[in-house]
């Protein structure tokens, strides 16, 4: 399984914060799921960079994104999402807000969308390091089968 996490964050894209949910995100899963090869990616809140990171990871099985959910002027990641895959997700985004909500009720604040593009799917996690915990166990038993499922596979 191939994956690439692109955190979206302006102050991490310049350096002046450590992208840490990234190398979080990117651990978890190395530690769950050993077959999987894991790239990271960071650009700041900008539709075009955000595309463009979008585009150069068509292909892999799984995008995910951290950050840029929220409510804040600049947060853009689920419209930019939203415009690139060609079908919902919905059930993962959902489910990331529900599980979320049980830790926090800043999660109704996370605008998170699931799609998929082709044979790639895409999925947007928040940006803090507690959501990027519990999203990605959340989403990890169901990573595979997804994949085998987009791919008409079958069951
Ligand atoms: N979800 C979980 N599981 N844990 C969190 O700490 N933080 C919330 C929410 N979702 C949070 C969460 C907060 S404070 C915000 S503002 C929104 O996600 C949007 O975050 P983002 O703009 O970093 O994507």
């Amino acid at each position: 399984m191939k994956v690439t996490v692109l955190t979206i964050s302006d102050r991490a894209s310049r350096g002046e914060y450590e992208d840490l949910s990234g190398p979080e995100i990117q651990s978890i899963l190395e530690e769950s799921l050993p077959e999987c090869g894991v790239s990271r990616l960071v650009v700041p809140d900008e539709a075009d960079a955000i595309r463009k990171a979008l585009d150069g990871a068509l292909g892999e099985d799984w995008i995910i994104t951290t950050g840029g959910t929220g409510i804040s002027p600049r947060d853009i990641t689920p419209e930019v999402c939203r415009e690139f895959c060609d079908r919902e997700l919905p059930g993962i985004s959902e489910t990331l807000r529900a599980e979320s909500l049980k830790e926090t009720p800043m999660a109704m604040l996370s605008r998170g969308y699931a799609g998929m593009k082709g044979r790639t799917l895409v999925v947007n996690f928040p940006g803090s390091l507690k959501a990027v915990r519990l999203c990605t166990r959340v989403l990890i038993p169901v990573m595979d089968h997804s994949i085998d499922m987009l791919r008409g596979h079958g069951h």
